[in-house]
């Protein structure tokens, strides 16, 4: 991507993300993909709040828990999280085709809080997996409950095949086109979330084009 084609950061209004890795795990492939994207929005002008799986961590979900004990100290913070950024960004591994059980087992609790956080936010999806697929299916089945409970899921998720030997030294893509399409990627969604903000009076257009910018290259022409 041409450096001209990108709002310079100091031309951007304050937008707050929410960036973190669904993973436990320490070495975590999403954990890296997350820092990758943290690194990104700061790079063209946003603020990144980076979270932690270990802190949204929490029993499984329980009605009696809830109606005995309240909500689990996990759930509140990851409310608390969502609730004081415009937009999140996850980056999660695929398991068995699906989520994670601790994501959606969070996304549960969080659900039962009043108002319920995840309405009207912007979410952005990734994935990193060894495979060929790079979690792609997973992403899949998390745009379900996140766009149920009315989150606003950016209609491009990406995907990191073969992550286990895609980053390089810097913790970037180590393959120069794929690097561009993330940040193509993330710099897509923050334009739109930004609109969504500060410029409600041009919402309708940025809906339509759903924050792409038109590039003869890769419009679709069907
Ligand atoms: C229970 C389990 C199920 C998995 N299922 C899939 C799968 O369906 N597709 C896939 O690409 N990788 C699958 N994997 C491999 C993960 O993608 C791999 O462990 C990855 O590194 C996990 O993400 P992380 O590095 O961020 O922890 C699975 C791993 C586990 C532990």
């Amino acid at each position: 991507m041409a450096d001209s084609d990108l709002p310079a950061p100091q031309d951007r209004e304050p937008v707050r993300f929410l960036v973190f890795s669904a993973s436990l795990r320490g070495g975590s492939l999403n954990g890296r993909l997350a820092r990758l994207a943290a690194t990104m929005i700061e790079a063209h002008g946003g603020i990144v709040d980076f979270g932690s799986m270990q802190d949204f961590d929490t029993p499984s979900y329980n009605r009696d828990v809830q109606d005995e004990d309240g909500f689990p100290s996990g759930a509140d913070k990851l409310r608390e999280c969502v609730q004081t950024n415009d937009a999140f960004v996850v980056s999660s591994p695929e398991y068995n085709a699906s989520m994670p059980g601790v994501l959606k087992n969070s996304i549960d609790w969080v659900s039962r809080f009043s108002p319920q956080p995840f309405n009207e936010k912007h979410g952005l999806l990734l994935s990193a997996s060894p495979s060929m697929s790079g979690g792609n299916r997973g992403l899949w089945a998390l745009r379900v409950p996140f766009e149920h409970l009315g989150a606003r899921v950016y209609p491009d998720m990406f995907s990191l095949a073969q992550a286990h030997q895609a980053f390089d030294a810097e913790g970037r893509i180590a393959n120069a086109q794929l690097q561009e399409r993330f940040e193509h990627n993330i710099v897509g969604f923050m334009d739109l979330v930004e609109a969504s903000k500060h410029y409600p009076c041009v919402k309708t257009r940025w809906v339509e084009y759903l924050g792409e910018r038109p590039d003869p290259v890769t419009d679709r022409v069907e």
